[in-house]
C-alpha cells in the first residue's frame, strides 16, 4: 500500500489546523519508506503541517523535486538543515536560474539556493530518466516529447545570453506510482503538459494513469484549449479519477467537475489518499 498525504496546497481543508499557501507538498509513504515530493514554498509553513499531520522530518527517506520553481522548493532549507546527506531527486535542468517578469523588473524564483551548494548538502542524483525511488514509485524522468499544450506562464523566463528567453521547463517531472488499482500519477505543476505527460507515462509504463493527482497547470487554458484537453480526457483516458489541484485553476477545475461529475475531487492540505 502507499498513502500520499498532501502537506501543502493553496488551499487546507476547512476547520483543520493545516497552513495554506501557493505551492505544493505531498508526503509519500508505503511499506518500503517515505519521500517528500515538493517542499511548499515557505519552510515554517512546511514544519507547522508535517507536525499537525504527525509526520517527522526524521522518517524521510529521499526527497524529490518536480522542478525548480519556488512554490515548490521554497519550503527545502527546513528539512536540509535537520536533515543533511538527503538523497535528492530531481531533472539536471533544475539548477538554471528561472525568473518571473514583472514589467521590467525581474524576481528570481528558482532554487533555492545554487545547485552546487545544494549538492554540498544533499545527496544529489540527477537522472532525466525514469527512477524507481522506492519500489513501485518511479519519476517520470524528463517529459521531451510534448505536442499538445504545455503548461506555460507567459512571465516565466530564463536568462538568454545577453537576454531573456521562455523557460523550457525542461526539469519538469512527475512521479508514478504502481498500484494494484493501476498507476497513479502525481504531478507538482505539470509544465510539460497534462496530455504529454499522460502519453510519456503510457509509453514509458506501458498503461494509462487511471489516477491524476496534483498540480495540472491548466491555470492559462481557456476555450477551445481546454476543451481539448477534457475532449481528449474523456475519449482517452476513462475511467479516471483526478485530484486536480493547485496551478489547475479554478476556471479548469469547474469545468473538470462539470465534465466528469464525481470523478474529480479537490485536493486541499490534509488530503489522505491511499492505494493498495
Ligand atoms: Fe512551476
Ligand atoms: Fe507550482
Amino acid at each position: 500500500m502507499v498513502t500520499i498525504t498532501c502537506v501543502i496546497e493553496n488551499t487546507a481543508k476547512p476547520s483543520s489546523p493545516f497552513w495554506g499557501e501557493h505551492g505544493i507538498s505531498f508526503w509519500i509513504e508505503s511499506g518500503d519508506g517515505c519521500v517528500l515530493f515538493d517542499t511548499g514554498q515557505t519552510p515554517a509553513i512546511l514544519l507547522h503541517n508535517l507536525m499537525m499531520l504527525d509526520k517527522a522530518p526524521d522518517d524521510i527517506d529521499a526527497i524529490i523535486l518536480s522542478h525548480a520553481h519556488n512554490d515548490h522548493t521554497g519550503g527545502l532549507p527546513a528539512i536540509l538543515s535537520l536533515r543533511p546527506g538527503l538523497p535528492l531527486y530531481a531533472n539536471p535542468d533544475i539548477g538554471r536560474p528561472r525568473y518571473s517578469r514583472r514589467g521590467d523588473r525581474y524576481h528570481y524564483i528558482g532554487l533555492p539556493m545554487p545547485l552546487d551548494a545544494l549538492g554540498r548538502l544533499v545527496d544529489l542524483r540527477l537522472s532525466a530518466e525514469p527512477v524507481e525511488v522506492l519500489p513501485g514509485v518511479w519519476t517520470t524522468g524528463e517529459i521531451r516529447e510534448r505536442p499538445e499544450l504545455e503548461g506555460r506562464g507567459a512571465n516565466l523566463v530564463v536568462p538568454d545570453g545577453e537576454g531573456w528567453r521562455p523557460d523550457p521547463y525542461q526539469d519538469d517531472l512527475s512521479l508514478v506510482f504502481e498500484t494494484q488499482e493501476g498507476l497513479v500519477l502525481l504531478c507538482g505543476c505539470c509544465h510539460a503538459g497534462l496530455l504529454n505527460t499522460l502519453a510519456h507515462v503510457e509509453r514509458h509504463f506501458g498503461r494509462q494513469p487511471v489516477v491524476v493527482i496534483g498540480g495540472t497547470h491548466l491555470v492559462a487554458a481557456e476555450g477551445t484549449a481546454l476543451q481539448h484537453v477534457i475532449d481528449v480526457l474523456r475519449s482517452a483516458y476513462q475511467p479516471m479519477r483526478l485530484y486536480p489541484s493547485h496551478c489547475t485553476g479554478q476556471r479548469a477545475f469547474v469545468a473538470l467537475a462539470h465534465a466528469f461529475g464525481e470523478q474529480v475531487h479537490p485536493c486541499p492540505a490534509g488530503t489522505v489518499l491511499s492505494f493498495d
